[in-house]
C-alpha cells in the first residue's frame, strides 16, 4: 500500500485559513489547532474509515490521533453505524426519558463496579465539573485539589483557572484551585495540613505516563477518606483504553466519583458521571438535603450518542478491544524504539509509558524534551504519509499498518538522527508546534 503523498496541502491550506477567519483559532478543539502540527500537514479532513482517514486535497493518511483518542473500535464502523441507523428510526430525543437510558445507565452500572448511579453528558468537561459541583455540595467545602502532573481536566472556569489561560476567571475562582503531584504523597499530605477540613475533592487521571509508586494511588484513597474528601478518578483518556471498566479495574481501588467519555461512544458523544448513590443522588429527588443542580441538559440523553455507547460497550467485550490496544502497543513501542536504537539516537528519542496509550518523548541535544524535534518528527511522518500528533490506538491498527508505521518511523528518525548531528533547523518545515498552555500567542 502507497501512503507517500501524492499532492499538496494547497485546498486544505486554503479552507484552513477560511475557517480560522470564521471560528477562533480555526478549530474547534485547541488541540486540533494549526499551532498544534507541522507547517506541511493536512489543513482539513474529508472523511475517515477505520484507522484512515484522507484530507481534501486527497492525501490518505493512517490516523494514530483519531478523533482526540475519542475512536476506540475504528473510524466509520459498520457495526456502530448500523446501530445508530436503527436508532435513527426510532427518533433521538423525547418529552421524557427513553427506554434506552435505562438501558445504557444498566449497562454502566453493571459494568462499572465503583458506579452505582450514573448521568450522561456530551463532553468530558460537563461530567468533571459536575463531580467538582457534586463533591463541593456534598462536602460543604470549597477548596478542589487537582494534580498538577496531568495536564487537563475540563474548559471550565475551576480548572482553567489553574492554568496560564486564566484570562476570563475571576481570581477569587482561581484561588479554590490547589494542587499536588503525582507520586508524591507529600504534596497531599501538605495540601490536608495547610487546608484542614476545606478540601472537597482530589481530582486525578488515575493511570497516565507515569507508573505509580510507593503505594501512592492507595495512599490518597486512604488519606482523602480520612479527610472526608471526595475521591475523584478522571477516566476520560484510561477508560475504554487501559480496560473498558477504566485503570481502577486495573489498580484495584474504588474512587468515590469517575468520569468517563472520549472513547465511550466510537466517536458520538457520550460523557459520562458514575460513583456513590450516597454522593450521586444529591441530584436526584429522593433526599431531604437541598438541591443540587447536576447535569441538565437537552442533549445529554439523546438517542444516537447513546445507541453507539451501547454498541461500543458490545464491541469492545467481544472483541477484547482494549487487549487488542495493549498488544499493538507493544510491538509498536519496541519496534520504533529500536529503530532509535539503529540510529543510535535512543537516548534522544523513545517511545515511553503504557503499551495501551504510549507517548512519544523527542529530545534536543542535551537530552531535553524539545517541541522543535517533536515537530520534526511528525513532520517527517507526515510525508510519508502518518498521522500521529499523539499514540491513539483503534482496533483496526494491524498488522500491516504497524509495517507501515515503522516503514515511515525508520525514514523519520534517520531524519531525525541528522538533526541531532546537523541542528534541527536544517530539517524543520515552518515553526515548532506552540505549547497549549502559554498566556499569549
Ligand atoms: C483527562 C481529561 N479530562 C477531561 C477532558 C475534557 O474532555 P472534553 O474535551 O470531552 O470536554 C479531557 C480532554 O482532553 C481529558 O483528557
Amino acid at each position: 500500500m502507497d501512503l507517500e503523498i501524492k499532492v499538496d496541502f494547497n485546498l486544505g491550506k486554503e479552507l484552513q485559513k477560511r475557517l480560522r477567519e470564521l471560528v477562533p483559532a480555526g478549530s474547534h478543539t485547541y488541540s486540533k489547532g494549526e499551532d498544534q502540527f507541522p507547517l506541511i500537514s493536512p489543513g482539513l479532513i474529508r472523511n475517515a474509515k477505520g484507522s484512515y482517514c484522507w484530507d481534501v486535497d486527497g492525501n490518505k493518511f493512517l490516523d494514530f490521533g483519531m478523533g482526540l483518542r475519542s475512536v476506540g473500535i475504528g473510524h466509520a464502523d459498520d457495526e456502530i453505524n448500523e446501530a445508530i441507523i436503527k436508532q435513527l428510526s426510532l427518533g433521538t430525543n423525547f418529552t421524557r426519558p427513553s427506554v434506552l437510558e435505562l438501558e445504557v445507565a444498566e449497562k454502566y452500572v453493571e459494568l462499572i463496579p465503583s458506579m452505582e448511579m450514573v448521568k450522561f453528558a456530551k463532553n468530558g468537561s460537563d461530567v468533571t465539573s459536575a463531580a467538582v459541583k457534586l463533591s463541593r455540595a456534598y462536602t460543604g467545602r470549597k477548596y478542589i485539589a487537582i494534580c498538577k502532573s496531568h495536564p487537563f481536566f475540563s474548559v471550565n472556569d475551576w480548572f482553567i483557572g489553574s492554568t496560564p489561560c486564566s484570562n476570563g476567571v475571576p481570581r477569587e475562582v482561581q484561588e479554590l484551585t490547589i494542587s499536588f503531584d503525582y507520586n508524591d504523597i507529600e504534596s497531599v499530605k501538605n495540601l490536608i495540613e495547610n487546608y484542614p477540613g476545606k478540601i472537597a475533592a482530589f481530582i486525578l487521571e488515575p493511570l497516565k505516563d507515569e507508573e505509580p509508586k510507593n503505594n501512592f494511588l492507595q495512599e490518597l484513597r486512604s488519606l482523602s477518606e480520612k479527610e472526608g474528601s471526595v475521591l475523584i478518578f478522571d477516566e476520560m483518556i484510561s477508560g475504554f483504553r487501559w480496560n473498558v471498566k477504566g485503570a481502577q479495574e486495573i489498580i484495584g481501588i474504588k474512587p468515590d466519583l469517575t468520569t468517563f467519555g472520549k472513547a465511550t461512544a466510537n466517536g458520538f458523544s457520550v460523557s459520562v458521571l458514575g460513583g456513590k448513590k450516597e454522593i450521586m443522588e444529591l441530584g436526584g429527588l429522593d433526599h431531604q438535603h437541598e438541591r443540587v443542580f447536576l447535569l441538565s441538559q437537552t442533549h445529554g440523553a439523546e438517542g444516537i450518542g447513546l445507541a453507539a455507547s451501547l454498541k461500543n460497550i458490545e464491541i469492545y467485550l467481544r472483541d477484547k478491544v482494549c487487549e487488542h490496544h495493549w498488544g499493538f502497543g507493544k510491538l509498536f513501542m519496541d519496534g520504533i524504539n529500536k529503530l532509535a536504537e539503529k540510529y543510535s539516537i535512543q537516548d534522544f528519542f523513545s517511545i515511553e509509558g503504557y503499551a495501551c496509550s504510549p507517548v512519544i518523548r523527542a529530545k534536543n541535544r542535551e537530552k531535553l524534551l524539545d517541541l522543535k524535534f517533536h515537530t520534526l518528527f511528525q513532520q517527517e511522518l507526515i510525508k510519508k504519509g502518518v498521522l500521529m500528533p499523539w499514540i491513539a490506538f483503534c482496533r483496526e491498527h494491524k498488522e500491516e499498518e504497524l509495517q507501515i508505521t515503522l516503514d515511515a518511523c525508520d525514514h523519520a528518525l534517520n531524519i531525525y538522527s541528522q538533526a541531532i548531528e546537523f541542528g534541527v533547523d536544517k530539517f524543520l518545515i515552518g515553526d515548532a508546534i506552540k505549547p497549549v498552555w502559554r498566556k499569549y500567542n
